[in-house]
C-alpha cells in the first residue's frame, strides 16, 4: 500500500480512528515529506481557528466609538431649516410677497424678528399668534399643531438665531 492509497483511506474514517492513524503514520516512518503536509495542514488549520477568534473578540462589546448616550444635549430646532418652512407652508400666503396681512411680513429673518422676542418665547407675538394666546389666532382658526408651536417656541428659547 503505497502513501495515496493510505491517505484515500484515511478520508473515509472518523476523527479517533484518523488520529490513530496518523500516529501509526509517524511511527512507520513514512516519507518526510507527507510529514510535512501534514504539519503544515495543522498548522494552517490552527492559525485560521485562531485569527477567527479574535476576530470575533475584536467584534465584541468594549468599546463603541459614538456614545450617543453620553450626548443628552439635543441640537435646538434652526431657522432655516426648520421654523421657515412652517412659516412658508402656513402663513406666506397672506404673510410675504405683497400680501403682509396687518403688515405683518414673515418672509425673511429680519422680519420675522418683528414679531419675536429671543429666549423669550411667551413674550413673542409669533407664539402668541399661532396659539391665539394674547393675539390673535394664526393662522385664522386653526393656528398650528402642538408639533409645529414646540419647534417655534424651542428655537426662540434657543435664542432665535439666523442659522
Ligand atoms: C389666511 C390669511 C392668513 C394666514 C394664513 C396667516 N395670517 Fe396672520 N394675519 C392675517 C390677517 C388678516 C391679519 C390681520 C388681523 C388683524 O389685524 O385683525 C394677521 C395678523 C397677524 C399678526 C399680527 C396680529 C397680532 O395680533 O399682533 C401676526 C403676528 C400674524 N398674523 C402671524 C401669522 C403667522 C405666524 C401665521 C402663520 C403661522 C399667520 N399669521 C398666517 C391673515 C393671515
Amino acid at each position: 500500500m503505497n502513501a495515496r492509497q493510505r491517505d484515500g483511506k484515511l478520508m473515509k474514517r472518523n476523527g479517533v480512528e484518523t488520529f490513530i492513524y496518523f500516529i501509526n503514520f509517524f511511527g512507520r516512518g513514512i516519507h518526510v515529506h507527507i510529514r510535512l503536509v501534514v504539519v503544515l495542514l495543522v498548522c494552517g488549520i490552527l492559525a485560521v481557528t485562531w485569527a477567527s477568534g479574535a476576530r470575533i473578540a475584536d467584534a465584541s462589546p468594549g468599546e463603541k466609538p459614538n456614545k450617543p448616550d453620553d450626548q443628552p444635549e439635543r441640537k435646538s430646532p434652526s431657522f432655516k431649516t426648520d421654523v421657515m418652512p412652517i412659516l412658508k407652508d402656513a402663513c406666506a400666503n397672506c404673510h410675504a410677497g405683497r400680501k403682509k396681512k396687518g403688515r405683518v411680513d414673515l418672509s425673511t429673518y429680519d422680519t420675522v424678528m418683528k414679531s419675536v422676542k429671543a429666549n423669550d418665547p411667551d413674550k413673542s407675538r409669533l407664539v402668541r399668534s399661532v396659539t391665539g394666546n394674547g393675539a390673535k389666532l394664526m393662522p385664522p382658526k386653526t393656528g398650528l399643531s402642538n408639533a409645529q408651536v414646540k419647534i417655534i417656541r424651542e428655537w426662540i428659547s434657543a435664542g432665535a438665531k439666523n442659522d
